[in-house]
C-alpha cells in the first residue's frame, strides 16, 4: 500500500515559511480522495462536514467516531500516500483526557490517519499538549465552531469585536504552545486571520477567513456544486455537479424506459 513518500507535519510548516500555500480540502471516500491527491492537493480532511456532505444530517453533531474513522479509513485506502487528517467529531474530546487520547489514537491506528483535527479553544490546550506527547499530531480549529452552533445560537462569524477577536487570538496561540502543528480560521474577519498567521508560526488554514492564511480548505461538495440551492459565501463553485448528475440521472431512466438502454454494445 502506497510509496510511503508523503509529507510529514515538519513539511507544512516549512511551506508556511518559504511562503507556498497548502492546499486543503475535505474527502469522505476513496475514490474522490484518490482523484484530490492525484490532482496535488497537499492534505485530505475527513471533516465532520462528512455529516451534511455524505450522511444527510442537518449539522455536524450527529456524526459519531465509528462513522467518521469507517470514512477516514475509506480516504485512506484511495489515497495511500496522501497526508490525510480525521476530524474527531462532537463529544469526543470533552469526556476527559483518556479518552479524548484514545480516541485520537484509534485514528493513527485504525484508520491510518497522519493527524487529527480538534475544534476548540484554550480549554482544550492540556488535551492536545497530552496528544502531541503521546506522537498524535494535531491540527487545532479556531473561529466559528460548528460543533458549538447550540451554544453560540448558530452559525455566525467569529472575531468581529475586539473582545472576541482577543479571544481567538488567546484561543491560537494556547493551541500553538500546546503543540498544534497547524490550524483551521473558519468565518473570521480576514484581517484577523492575517493577524493570526502573522503572529503564530505555524500554518494556518482558512475557510471563510480571507486570502492572507497560509493556505485554504474547502468543503468538497461546495467546491464540486453538489447542493445546486446551497452556496456559503466563503465557497467558490468550481463545477456544476449536481447538473451533470441530474442530466445522467435523467437520461439513464429515459433510455431504460424507452428501451435505447441496454443496446447491444452493453449486451453479452
Ligand atoms: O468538517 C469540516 O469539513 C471542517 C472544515 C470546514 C475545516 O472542519
Amino acid at each position: 500500500m502506497g510509496t510511503g513518500k508523503k509529507p510529514s507535519v515538519t513539511h507544512f510548516r516549512k511551506m508556511k515559511q518559504e511562503g507556498r500555500r497548502i492546499v486543503m480540502l475535505t474527502a469522505y471516500d476513496a475514490p474522490t480522495a484518490a482523484l484530490a491527491h492525484e490532482c496535488g492537493i497537499d492534505i485530505l480532511l475527513v471533516g465532520d462536514s462528512l455529516g451534511m456532505a455524505v450522511l444527510g444530517y442537518q449539522s455536524t453533531l450527529q456524526v459519531t467516531l465509528e462513522q467518521s474513522l469507517h470514512h477516514c479509513a475509506a480516504v485512506r485506502r484511495g489515497a495511500p500516500d496522501a497526508f490525510v487528517i480525521g476530524d474527531m467529531p462532537f463529544m469526543t474530546c470533552h469526556s476527559g483526557e483518556r479518552d479524548a487520547l484514545l480516541h485520537a489514537a484509534r485514528y493513527l491506528q485504525e484508520a491510518q490517519c497522519d493527524a487529527v483535527k480538534i475544534e476548540g479553544d484554550a480549554a482544550l490546550a492540556p488535551t492536545v499538549e497530552r496528544m502531541v506527547h503521546a506522537g498524535i499530531p494535531v491540527m487545532g480549529h479556531v473561529g466559528l465552531l460548528p460543533q458549538h452552533i447550540k451554544t453560540a445560537g448558530g452559525y455566525r462569524i467569529s472575531g468581529k469585536t475586539e473582545e472576541t477577536a482577543e479571544q481567538i487570538l488567546r484561543d491560537a496561540k494556547a493551541m500553538e504552545e500546546a503543540g498544534a502543528f497547524a490550524l483551521v480560521l473558519e468565518c473570521m474577519p480576514a484581517a484577523l486571520a492575517q493577524r493570526l498567521t502573522n503572529e503564530l508560526s505555524i500554518p494556518t488554514l482558512g475557510i471563510g477567513a480571507g486570502p492572507h492564511c497560509s493556505g485554504q480548505v474547502q468543503v468538497m461538495h461546495d467546491l464540486l456544486g453538489f447542493f445546486s440551492g446551497f452556496k456559503p459565501k466563503h465557497a467558490k463553485q468550481y463545477a456544476d455537479l449536481s447538473a451533470v448528475i441530474r442530466k445522467a440521472f435523467t437520461e439513464y431512466a429515459e433510455e431504460v424506459r424507452n428501451g435505447a438502454f441496454p443496446s447491444e454494445e452493453h449486451s453479452f
